[in-house]
């Protein structure tokens, strides 16, 4: 048994605080105690600590903000080397920067490194969970499951099908992508922390066939997900009517192959209408919101506030390698931008909603992660307020949680990250140390109960 508690001011949600402001709770000095990867308890120090054994170690770490790990509903792992392309709007920036970079996926050398890579990536920016779509190769999605394993990340994946109108070598078939899909679940959905996604890439890139393929296996594995784009942008959109002349809608292409379910998340939804986003919400799917991508892509802006009248559970997503930095922290602060331009500021508190407990709702993960509740597991951040000095300038004596979360938003970025645990067990430490290495190299200060 291992028993371990951590002191500082804490700070989750239970629910949405635009809607429950109750939901955010804060405790300036506060104690997360966990116990075998678990948390058991999470409230102000003075109260839980006098409930420990006087032997429990505790870990204090004064000017810091525990929170819990952040979830990204929506980004590409074979895409880090896309990231900050010039002058692309979607469809071009897929043509002339995003398949030439993914057909590289097909070497699993390859794979295996940008996989170790970009986890790594997530769990410096504090990103401990994510739904991530792999290349077309089966290989690269065991490469990513595999280093997602290694790390005891919890983590939802899948291989992308796409049949047609991608160059040939990032293409599959209705059959190969049904084989490789169930081969892909078989092996490795529910193995560790990890879950499977089926992963159609978006409506111009597979055949009916294949949408009604991927929507069978669905059909088949009542608890996987379905993870695809949807409405991002205009061309996108008119090059979808025409190849499916006669369906209502984009999200009427996916409802008619069973696409569409609770367990469904659609990145961007940035042009859908609020009827689309009424049926959204009825069917319980949720909406993947990926400000930094839209902005980098002219894509247009989404409209949170618009999406959460229609009912819709919207998450944050960096969408990377559109999206401009692995950081939730700064995908927080374009939302805001976002909201600005529209003129819907997004308060902070909604905004770490988005990032945490909305993210673990789409993901349907949030009976384990996306806050610390008792009985969850103990995926946790330790913020740095004074990780710079203008963050210890900006941040010194403001007293309010909200400005500094907003403070940390704008200005912070990986930095503020100190520590990244997973499951109790350290995953990520600013000072430099390795990953894996981290959990028998990292001394804690930690002081007697
Ligand atoms: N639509 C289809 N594929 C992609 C992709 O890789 N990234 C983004 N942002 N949109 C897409
Ligand atoms: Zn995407």
């Amino acid at each position: 048994m291992s028993l371990h508690a951590y002191r500082a001011a804490l700070f989750h949600t239970l629910d949405d605080p635009s809607v429950s402001p109750e939901a955010a709770v804060y405790h300036a000095d506060g104690l997360l105690v966990v116990e075998d990867g678990q948390v058991t308890a999470f409230g102000p120090h003075d109260d839980l600590r006098a409930t420990l054994p006087l032997d429990t170690p505790v870990t204090h770490f004064p000017g810091h903000l525990i929170t819990p790990g952040f979830i990204d509903a929506h980004i590409h792992f074979p895409q880090t080397d896309v990231m900050a392309a010039w002058g692309a709007r979607l469809l071009d920036w897929l043509e002339n920067h995003t398949f030439p970079t993914e057909q590289a996926f097909v070497d699993r050398a390859h794979a295996d490194s940008a996989a170790a890579f970009f986890l790594d990536q997530l769990l410096a920016n504090g990103t401990t969970s994510a739904l991530v779509f792999g290349s077309v190769h089966k290989t690269s999605v065991e490469a990513l499951f595999e280093a997602a394993l290694a790390r005891n990340m919890r983590l939802i994946g899948g291989k992308v099908l796409m049949d047609r109108n991608a160059p040939e070598g990032l293409t599959d078939t209705i059959e190969r992508g049904r084989e490789d899909t169930e081969a892909l679940i078989r092996a490795w959905h529910g193995r560790g922390r990890l879950g499977y996604a089926v992963t159609p890439r978006f409506a111009v890139t597979s055949s009916p066939g294949q949408l009604a393929m991927a929507g069978d296996i669905a059909a088949a594995h009542a608890d996987i997900l379905i993870h695809t784009h949807m409405s991002e942008n205009t061309e996108e959109i008119t090059r979808v009517a025409q190849l499916f002349p006669d369906a209502g809608d984009y999200l009427d292409v996916y409802a008619r192959y069973g696409l569409v379910g609770s367990r469904s998340v659609f990145a961007h939804c940035v042009h859908s209408d609020d009827d689309a986003l009424r049926r959204l919400a009825k069917a319980g799917a949720s909406v993947a919101f990926c400000p930094s991508s839209n902005l980098m892509l002219g894509s247009g802006l989404f409209r949170l506030k618009r999406a959460c009248a229609c009912g819709v559970n919207t998450a944050l997503a960096s969408d990377v390698g559109a999206g401009a930095s692995f950081s939730m922290l700064s995908m927080m602060g374009e939302a805001y931008k976002v909201g600005q331009l529209s003129g819907d500021a997004l308060d902070p508190l909604h905004g770490f909603y988005l990032a945490t407990l909305a993210g673990a709702r789409a993901l349907h993960i949030e009976d384990r992660v996306g806050n610390l509740e008792p009985g969850k597991e103990a995926d946790f951040l330790v913020l740095d307020l004074a990780a710079t000095p203008l963050l210890a300038r900006r941040t010194a004596g403001v007293a309010s949680l909200a400005e500094t979360l907003f403070i940390l938003s704008i200005l912070g970025d990986d930095r503020v990250v100190a520590h990244t645990f997973l499951a109790g067990r350290l995953a990520h430490s600013r000072n430099g140390v390795s990953g894996l290495a981290q959990d028998t190299a990292w001394q804690p200060i930690t002081s007697p109960c």
